[in-house]
């Protein structure tokens, strides 16, 4: 079970700057291990989840420690989720699309002791 959510339910999407502005775009609906969130075309999948507070994406294979948005650029693989069915996703990579189903890894990265 996954447990490192945001408490407080507030976005952590950066809507006031004092120089840039920030429209928010056209809004997707997807689904993360069955619940209904939103994110905004242009989101990668990390960052639609980080939006919604989720920051638990899968647990590490040996230890079982979690795993969840790192490097931001495709280099650790600490960020892997199941994507409509196919392991192994870069979710900081890949844009989310409307009714995408995400699922963490962590069923399948844990290893019997
Ligand atoms: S956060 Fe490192 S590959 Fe996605």
């Amino acid at each position: 079970m996954l447990q490192y959510y945001m408490e407080s339910g507030e976005e952590m999407r950066i809507d006031k700057h004092p120089i840039l502005s920030f429209e928010k775009k056209k809004e997707l609906h997807f689904m993360f291990n069955g619940r209904d969130l939103v994110g905004y075309e242009g989101d990668t999948i990390a960052a639609a989840l980080h939006d919604n507070g989720i920051m638990h994406y899968s647990n590490s294979l040996v230890k079982k420690r979690p795993r969840g948005f790192y490097c931001a650029i495709g280099n650790c693989g600490s960020c892997n989720m199941t994507v409509n069915g196919v392991l192994n996703v870069k979710t900081c990579m890949t844009l989310l699309e409307d009714g995408m189903i995400v699922e963490s890894d962590v069923d399948e990265v844990f290893i019997d002791d």
